[in-house]
This record gives structure tokens, C-alpha cells and sequence, in this order.
């Protein structure tokens, strides 16, 4: 009998540790945030302020207490130098996550800006493209990266600055992304290959990734002294409507002085007219983020 009961009481202790263990596992992933948003910010013009805009969202973002990520995915490393995260120390970044040499949480660096840290682009990553040519599962390379132990799951939004280019680090952020933001530079070829873009975000979303899509289009260094910039936006607006912020950024000097300085524009000068135009440009997009939700909610609920 007692023995009996020594079986009950062993097999009662390793039962309760078994079960203990599971609702830690429980309480753990529920407090885990998993609806982390990725956009990509991507344009392949060269110099139509994709940087300008990944940096400066992203700060604006941090500062009403969002926890935002950065991953710089073009060689010329321009948003690693825009936060003063010098080339020497730059040992892990985007193209080791891309290559499995380290994961995600190894990559991450912290800003100066609370909530806000940067996976910087390695000089490695120069050569990025043409090894991804003949490399295994080469376009969801950066997706595998952030799935494994759901690594960006601290991060409300991780914005990845795309190169100049539709190439396979590009390709990576698409099928890593649910939105896509084409800063566009109020010029005369501003058009010209958007909608080559545009049908590249679509063939991504049939092909790899079907949560993607164009999240909105801002006009960039917008000169209201310029008639040809007052019929760029009118053209881009009769296009595209309302996928359109309705937040423009004006050309301004402050913004392009910034990065000298390894500073976001919104820190080292907050009250410019560029700074405050980037704050605009996160209101309106967290605005759009809360209707998108809705919507997908009262979806949700009208299936049920
Ligand atoms: N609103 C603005 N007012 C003035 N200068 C700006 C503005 N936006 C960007 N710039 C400047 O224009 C240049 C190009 O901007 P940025 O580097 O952001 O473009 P990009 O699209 O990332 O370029 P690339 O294609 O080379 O990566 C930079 O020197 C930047 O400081
Ligand atoms: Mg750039």
C-alpha cells in the first residue's frame, strides 16, 4: 500500500513540474508580442530620400514609444554612418543575419535613441548579392532570420532601408515585409519606374509573401517655390489617390546636415520644418496601422 502510494506521490510531483513548466512556456509566448510590424522602405531610384525617411520615421516612431528596429540592408551603409555607428565596429549586421552567421538579437545594436536599435550594414555586404545568386532559398533568407525564436517579437516595427535597386536584398526585405513605403522625389522622372515597383510589390505578393503590400507613397524634398513640384504631387495623387500620405516632406536643409552629425534630423534640430514633417509622417502612419487593424478585425469578426 505504501509503495502504492509513493507511485502516486513520485508520479504526482514529476506530473506538477511537467505541467508547472507548461504554463510558464504559456504565460511566456502570451506575453511575447508577435504582431510586429515590417515595412519595407524601398524605392530603386537612387537619392530619393529612402534613408532620409527609414531614419527619421523610425525616430519619430521610438519617440512616442514605439520599440522600432532598423536593419540597414544597402552596402553603402548610410543609416549605420546616420547614427554614428562607425565601420570598425560593425562586426555583426544585416549580411550576417542573411547568411545564418549570427541571429538577429546579436546583430541588433542600441541607438542613442531610447527605443530605437539598428542592425548596421557590414562591409561584407558589398558582396551580398552575388553570393545570394546561387544560395539556397535566396529570397527568404532575412524571413528565415526573424522567424527563428520570433526575433523581432520586442519590436513594434522593424524598417528595412533598402539599397537603390530591385535586387535580392530588396527581394529580401519584400517577402519579410506586410507594408511597402516608396519615398518619391518631387522631380520630373519621379514616375518613371514606379510602376515597375508597384508590380514588383505585386508579383512578390503572389509569389512569396501574400501579406504584402503598398503601404503609401510620400513625396520627398518637396520645393513649394517649384511649380514642377506642385505637378509631380498632382500627378502622383491622381495615380495612386488616397495610397498617397497626405503628409509631404519639403526639401530642408537641416535634414540633409543631420547625418554629418551621426544624428537623426528629428534629434539634432526637432523644430525644423523637415523634422516636423517625419513626425506628421509617423502619426498618419500609425493612424493607418489602427484602420488597417480595424478592418482586419471586423474581417475577422464578419467570417466568425
Ligand atoms: N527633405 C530633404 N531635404 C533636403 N535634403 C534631403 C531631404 N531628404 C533627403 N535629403 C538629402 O538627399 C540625399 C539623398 O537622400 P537619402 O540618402 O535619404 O536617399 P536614398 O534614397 O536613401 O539614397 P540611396 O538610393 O543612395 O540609398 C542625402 O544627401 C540627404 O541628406
Ligand atoms: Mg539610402
Amino acid at each position: 500500500m505504501n509503495s502504492e502510494i509513493m507511485f502516486h506521490v513520485k508520479h504526482f510531483k514529476k506530473n506538477t513540474g511537467i505541467l508547472c513548466r507548461f504554463l510558464v512556456h504559456i504565460l511566456t509566448m502570451s506575453q511575447k508580442k508577435t504582431d510586429t510590424y515590417f515595412i519595407s522602405v524601398a524605392n530603386q531610384k537612387g537619392g530619393v530620400g529612402k534613408t532620409t525617411t527609414t531614419v527619421n520615421l523610425a525616430t519619430a516612431l521610438a519617440a512616442v514609444g514605439k520599440t522600432v528596429l532598423i536593419v540597414d540592408l544597402d552596402p553603402q551603409g548610410n543609416a549605420s554612418t546616420g547614427f554614428g555607428i562607425d565601420r570598425a565596429t560593425r562586426v555583426n549586421g544585416s549580411y550576417e543575419i542573411l547568411f545564418g552567421e549570427c541571429d538577429v538579437e546579436e546583430a541588433a545594436v542600441k541607438t542613442r535613441v531610447p527605443n530605437l536599435s539598428i542592425i548596421p550594414s557590414s562591409i561584407h555586404l558589398s558582396g551580398a548579392e552575388i553570393e545570394l545568386v546561387d544560395a539556397k532559398n535566396r529570397e527568404s533568407r532575412l524571413r528565415k532570420a526573424f522567424k527563428k525564436n520570433d526575433a523581432a517579437a520586442e519590436f513594434d516595427y522593424v524598417l528595412f532601408d533598402c539599397p537603390p535597386s530591385l535586387n535580392l536584398l530588396t527581394l529580401n526585405a519584400l517577402v519579410c515585409s506586410q507594408g511597402v513605403i516608396v519615398p518619391l522625389q518631387c522631380e520630373f522622372y519621379a514616375l518613371e519606374g514606379l510602376t515597375h515597383l508597384v508590380r514588383t510589390i505585386e508579383r512578390v505578393c503572389a509569389s512569396f509573401n501574400e501579406e504584402l503590400s503598398l503601404q503609401g507613397i510620400v513625396l520627398t524634398m518637396f520645393d513649394k517655390r517649384n511649380n514642377l513640384s506642385g505637378q509631380v504631387e498632382d500627378d502622383v495623387r491622381a495615380h495612386f489617390g488616397d495610397k498617397v500620405y497626405k503628409t509631404v516632406i519639403p526639401r530642408n536643409v537641416r535634414i540633409s546636415e543631420a547625418p554629418s552629425y551621426g544624428l537623426p534630423a528629428i534629434v539634432y534640430d526637432m523644430n525644423c520644418t523637415g523634422s516636423q514633417a517625419y513626425i506628421q509622417l509617423a502619426k498618419e502612419l500609425l493612424l493607418r496601422e489602427k484602420l488597417r487593424k480595424g478592418e482586419s478585425e471586423d474581417k475577422g469578426q464578419e467570417a466568425a
